[in-house]
């Protein structure tokens, strides 16, 4: 053993176990306390650190219980007599954690693979050591990067993020590995008030506060702000980090909103509707799957052809009008046949060709005042024979292809879609989809889902299509051939937003960002973080009904979004309740208090590698504290979060001071 270990031997071995070492201390350690060369060394902590060297290695262990045996006793809790303070044995219970390796470079490593001997020589932990155990060197490291034009620029890249300080041992940085914690997905934990939400905007804070080093312009993260509290927390990032602030609110977008900090740009959140997938649109109008669903599929395959100009589609079109020209002359529908026939006229009108519309009823003498046609004359078997020679037999349909259209146009679409149907001899199909129509008529009145509606004509080209859209909504910009950053941060606050436009509005966004990414080539280059603040919503273990789809795109983006540089950041209360893929994908996470023994019996199913002695610190974390863990960070450890400035809006409500007032006293609040 090296002379300066022989002057920190405390105690020695006494049992040794795979989960538990017992340390017997030397006599003459008062109080637990030893006297060492550099300091005074107060070993009996709960959660301090021991070494106990293995040849030319160390066992790190955690101090996670003591005790004193009197000799005169058997047992160490007779209570039967006084204890003899100055001659009992005192011991340590000791959980072993990882091992400093020997050599040169001394790292630390979580796991033990090899146990200490009976009688060994357990050492107090010097700073040195505390140092290898938190990581607290090589905080940056120097790089060189070419950019496009082959300059080179010298600079230093963070390596570690300094996220708060250890709890047992004061004034120790908490650190974690910027790659490692980016570069998978992550849960902050905890009841309401523990402290999530700051802890997220204190790591970003964190992040992107290094004046020093080169910033994290490559950053991009998607805040689902639901309770619109973190814009604040970032209005005082330095200007080249960029933020996109969307706000899904109805009325004036400047509306309740301060300035606006440099570096930021406030804009209106907008979903156009032609961005949904045929699933999305399911999920919206709840459309059921055996009948409802064929005829909303259709419907918005018929949005696709109506914007097509090609000869096929215009075939198509031709068909699909006389088909349901047809069914609404001869039908035998419910309606009279007056209204039969406008609402064949009204087909015509809206959905007509150059071959096939309106005007083509005059030639077989209609009479557009009364809306038929002439009694003599056989007029209309001759139109229905006109009608007849659009009509294909195999005709198929071309796919939903996500292009612009009105949204009230679905509305028409259905109707076809139904006519369609019935014209197929489908005679009770509009019954069973009267459900899935009104749910239509309500989504295209309400104003909680104008942020869906929108008519292509007030857009430009690169505001109407998905691709470009999700590109600026990810914070990439394009000159020809090169990418630039144009945001790092962007928030879509849906505070004013009902829950399930949430539900849809993630679902949608995410897909879209999973999809752009998946394509992209090369892979892996601009990483996208979506930061879900109340996660357990939307990617729920038992969905809502209609949260179903939301949940599963999120599931698919923690199994395979790693590849292409999709990660996520869950913040949740109930992790019980959230998906259990997600978590399990997830590989590093922050605890804040937890009491509900439901989350914490998943908590602990989901890490089986957490000691007992830690979970049990869960529910006593006081505020703005957490436990850490996984791969970012070397041992799970108790810390303090690093205070957030400025916070984000979600300060605890002052029962104290917003209630108990002076009489007639007036107060300025709205
Ligand atoms: N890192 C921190 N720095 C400063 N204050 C903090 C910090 N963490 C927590 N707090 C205090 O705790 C309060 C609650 O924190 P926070 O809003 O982050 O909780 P939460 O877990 O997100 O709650 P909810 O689940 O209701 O959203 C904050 O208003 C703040 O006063
Ligand atoms: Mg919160």
């Amino acid at each position: 053993m090296p002379d300066d270990d022989k002057g920190r031997v405390v105690g020695k071995v006494t049992s040794v176990s795979a989960d538990r070492l017992v340390v017997e201390l030397h006599r003459g350690n008062d109080n637990f306390t030893v006297v060492g060369f550099d300091d005074v060394h107060y070993v009996a902590r709960l959660g301090s650190f021991i070494l106990v060297p293995v040849q030319a290695e160390y066992v790190v262990c955690e101090v996670t219980g003591l005790w004193e045996k009197d000799p005169q006793s058997n047992r160490p809790d007779d209570k039967g007599r006084e204890m003899d303070k100055a001659a009992s044995a005192k011991f340590l219970d000791l959980a072993p954690l990882g091992m400093i390796r020997g050599g040169e470079t001394r790292k630390f490593e979580f796991g033990v693979s090899v146990f200490p001997p009976l009688y060994a020589d357990a050492l107090y932990a010097r700073d040195e050591d505390l140092d290898k155990v938190f990581y607290v060197e090589d905080t940056s490291r120097a790089v060189s990067l070419k950019d496009r034009e082959g300059n080179e620029h010298q600079g230093t890249i963070p390596v570690v993020l300094e996220v708060g300080t250890s709890v047992v041992f004061k004034g120790y940085p908490v650190k974690v590995k910027v790659g490692e914690y980016f570069g998978g997905h992550s849960a902050v934990l905890g009841n309401t008030g523990s402290g999530k939400s700051c802890t997220v905007a204190s790591i970003l804070q964190s992040l992107f506060e290094r004046p020093e080093e080169f910033a994290a312009r490559g950053a991009s993260f998607v805040l689902f702000d639901v309770n619109g509290e973190y814009r604040p927390a970032f209005s005082k990032l330095p200007e080249k980090i960029q933020r996109l602030y969307l706000r899904a609110n109805t009325g004036d977008l400047a509306e309740g909103l301060e300035q606006i900090s440099e570096g930021e740009t406030v804009s209106q959140f907008r979903l156009p509707h032609w961005f949904m997938s045929v699933e999305e649109w399911e999920l919206l109008l709840r459309a059921s799957e055996r009948t409802q669903q064929p005829v909303l599929r259709m419907a918005l395959a018929f949005s696709s052809i109506l914007a097509e100009d090609g000869e096929e589609s215009l075939k198509t079109r031709n068909h699909i009008n006389a088909m349901s020209v047809k069914e609404c002359l001869h039908g035998t529908g419910g309606d009279s046949p007056v209204s039969k026939r406008q609402k064949a006229w009204m087909v015509l009108n809206t959905f007509g060709t150059d071959d096939l519309n309106a005007s083509v009823l005059s030639e077989y003498n209609w009479n557009p005042k009364f809306g038929n046609f002439p009694e003599q004359g056989d007029w209309e078997r001759r139109f229905i024979d006109h009608l007849e020679s659009f009509i294909q037999d195999d005709v198929v349909f071309p796919k939903y292809e996500n292009k612009p259209f009105r949204f009230d146009v679905l509305a028409e679409c259905l109707d076809l879609a139904l006519l369609y149907q019935e014209a197929h001899g489908n005679r009770q199909i509009r019954d069973h989809c009267s459900q899935m129509i009104t749910r239509f008529k309500w989504v295209a009145e309400r104003e909680e889902f104008s942020f869906l509606r929108y008519d292509p004509k007030g857009l430009t080209s690169e505001e109407a299509a998905p691709n470009t859209f999700i590109e600026w909504l990810i914070g990439l910009s394009r000159a020809g051939e090169a990418v630039a950053k144009s945001a790092q941060i962007t928030i879509i606050d849906l505070n004013d937003a009902a829950d399930e436009v949430v539900e849809i509005a993630a679902a949608v966004i995410a897909r879209m960002v999973f999809e752009k990414l998946k394509r992209a080539t090369p892979r892996n280059r601009y990483p996208v973080h979506m930061v879900l603040e109340e996660a357990h919503r939307y990617i729920a273990q038992k969905p809502t009904r209609y949260a179903i789809d939301a949940s599963r795109i999120f599931e698919r983006i923690a199994k395979e979004g790693r590849k292409y540089g999709v990660f996520l950041l869950a913040a949740s209360q109930r992790p019980s309740e959230l998906s259990r893929t997600v978590l399990s994908q997830c590989s590093n996470f922050v605890v804040h208090r937890i009491q509900n023994p439901d989350d914490l019996a998943h908590i602990r199913q989901m890490t089986p590698f957490i000691s007992e002695n830690v979970m049990k610190r869960l529910p006593s974390l006081p505020k703005q504290h957490a436990l850490i863990f996984g791969n970012a960070v070397n041992i799970p450890t108790t810390f303090k979060v690093r205070t957030v400035n400025p916070a984000p809006d979600s300060d605890d409500t002052e029962i104290g001071k917003l209630w108990f007032q002076p009489d007639n006293f007036k107060v300025g609040i709205c």
